[in-house]
């Protein structure tokens, strides 16, 4: 009796223990690992990321293989280059990798991840995922801004021909076309001003100055991301750049909301929501929304529209005009299609391309070789995760290389040639469902401006092409630009001749 007395208390112990062990999860103790380099102390694997990351990511791929683990400071980083791993965690395991790692962009420059692209995986992501697709990019209302992007491309057009025969940045002149469009579709107006005599508003130059300095930023490797502890020095200075980037942008947001507000105002009863900026401050008065929509998520969510819908079409109508003018015998099949499509007396619209396979062809590969985020978004894991058969921890950072990927020699006969020809007469897809070739990513986090993206590309490339004799001005770069974005080096100078009719113009 004496004895069991003594006993009770260990009964409970060890009851106490079996019922922790239960409800807190067994670490692995001997989990299978990714290959990959051997972390040094403090910095991991970070001295072996150069200035072009997928490019060093693809250089270490080939000796570590198709999936690898680094380590960023201390923190584990898998590195996903070939399509079959892809797959895995974009498609088979998407829910468990579909949220981004807390890093600083998302917090200094995207109103502490209130946007979408930054936004963890969760009801505000998911919220904001169905306001864009319901009052952005649902077919209809693509269709509803047909007429402001004909009327946009018309002018865009005229513009270079009144540049005929002189030296013609080609970015520059993209970028305006692409944020005039956009401004229009989405804020109603264009809200930046082409004169120096408008104090009010934001200069053209300025707004995209301040667009590139956001994909810049946001493709930075920020020490702080990786050593918290070494944060204070904001080595690079990253830090103070995002901070200062972003009383840009909260200035420009500021006035475009408040001059929304006004019209409602002055308006009063007659007020009828006109553009996605309306609607969502609308919405934001809906008391019945999951969660909330406070002025600053309004502003991240209008600066992933401005952001996605500038530089992206931009850039990958940049990269094709790079490759078409180095291949001069693709210039002339694209001109040889479009003549006996389209002929001579009209330009490109929306609806012709099911009849421009090569014009097609030629964007496709363009998007192959030169993906225009490379490592994608980063993605993050949400859960332990057995992929491939190894064990990948929660809170490891997913880098899925599409560049890699768009280079594989398993998926494309000879990888590192500019051949259009190889999707002709194929059915390709390159919307998440081939994971050999990924431009606007797959699963929960692909690009939901994937279809307004296309229909900017393939009218810009294939109306400079049908419409203008090109001329390069010095050099062709393919050299590429790091950012979250990556573009051409040195931005092409052409010299533009007009070739169709010149009432078109
Ligand atoms: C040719 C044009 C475009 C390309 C190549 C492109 C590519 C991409 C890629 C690769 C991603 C990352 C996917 C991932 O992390 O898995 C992405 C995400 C995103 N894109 Fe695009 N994009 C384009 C046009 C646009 C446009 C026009 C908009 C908006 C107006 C837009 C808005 C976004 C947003 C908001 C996200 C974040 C989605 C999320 O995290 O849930 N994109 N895009």
């Amino acid at each position: 009796m004496e004895i069991s007395w003594l006993l009770l208390p260990l009964v409970y112990i060890i009851a106490a223990l079996a019922l922790i062990s239960k409800i807190i999860p067994k670490q692995n103790p001997n989990p299978k690992l990714p290959p990959g380099p051997k972390p040094w102390p403090i910095i991991g694997n970070l001295n072996l990321i150069g200035s072009i990351p997928h490019q060093s990511l693809h250089m270490l791929s080939q000796k570590y293989g198709e999936i690898m683990l680094l380590k960023f400071g201390k923190f584990p980083v898998v590195v996903a280059s070939s399509p079959e791993i892809a797959k895995q965690f974009l498609k088979a395991h998407d829910t468990v990798f579909a949220s981004r790692p807390a890093l600083a962009a998302g917090k200094y420059t995207s109103y502490n991840y209130s946007d979408m692209a930054w936004a963890p995986y969760g009801p505000y992501w998911r919220q904001a995922r169905k306001i864009y697709l319901s009052e952005v990019f649902s077919p209809k209302r693509l269709e509803s801004f047909e007429s402001i992007r004909m009327k946009e491309r018309r002018n865009f057009l005229s513009h270079l021909r009144s540049l005929s025969g002189k030296p013609v940045v080609l970015r520059k002149e993209i970028t305006r076309y692409t944020l005039s469009s956009i401004s229009k579709m989405v804020f109603g107006n264009k809200y930046f001003s082409e004169s120096e005599n408008n104090k009010s508003m934001v200069k053209l130059d300025e707004l995209q100055g301040t667009l590139d300095e956001w994909f810049f930023l946001n493709g930075v490797f920020c020490i702080g991301d990786w050593i918290p502890w070494l944060s204070f020095l904001d080595v690079g200075g990253y830090i103070k750049r995002m901070n200062a980037l972003y009383k840009k942008f909260d200035r420009f947001h500021n006035y475009v909301i408040d001059d929304h507000l006004a019209r409602r105002v002055k308006e009063k009863d007659n007020f009828i929501p006109k553009d996605a900026v309306d609607r969502l401050l609308l919405m934001a008065e809906d008391p019945h929304l999951e969660v909330k929509l406070t002025r600053d998520c309004i502003k991240g969510l209008l600066q992933d529209l401005l952001n996605g819908g500038t530089d992206t079409s931009a850039t990958t109508v940049e990269w094709s005009i790079h490759e078409i003018l180095k291949h001069p015998q693709i210039l002339q099949k694209a001109k040889e299609e479009l003549d006996r499509v389209i002929g001579r007396n009209r330009w490109v619209e929306e609806n012709d391309f099911p009849q421009l396979p090569y014009i097609d062809a030629i964007i496709m590969e363009s998007m192959r070789l030169h993906p225009l985020a490379p490592l994608l978004i980063p993605h993050y894991a949400m859960e332990d995760c057995k992929v491939a058969s190894y064990d990948i921890s929660k809170g490891t950072t997913i880098l899925i290389n599409t560049w890699s990927m768009g280079r594989d020699p398993i998926s494309w006969d000879k990888p590192e040639e500019f051949l259009p020809e190889r999707f002709i007469g194929k059915e390709t897809d390159m919307l998440g469902s081939n994971f050999a070739l990924l431009p606007f990513g797959s699963g929960r986090r692909r690009c939901p401006g994937y279809n307004l993206g296309l229909k900017i590309v393939r009218t810009t490339v294939a109306n400079l092409v049908h419409g203008f004799e090109l001329k390069v001005d010095g050099d062709i770069c393919m050299e590429e630009l790091y950012g979250l974005t990556v573009r051409p080096k040195e931005s092409l100078v052409i010299i533009m001749e007009p070739t169709l009719p010149s009432h078109l113009y």
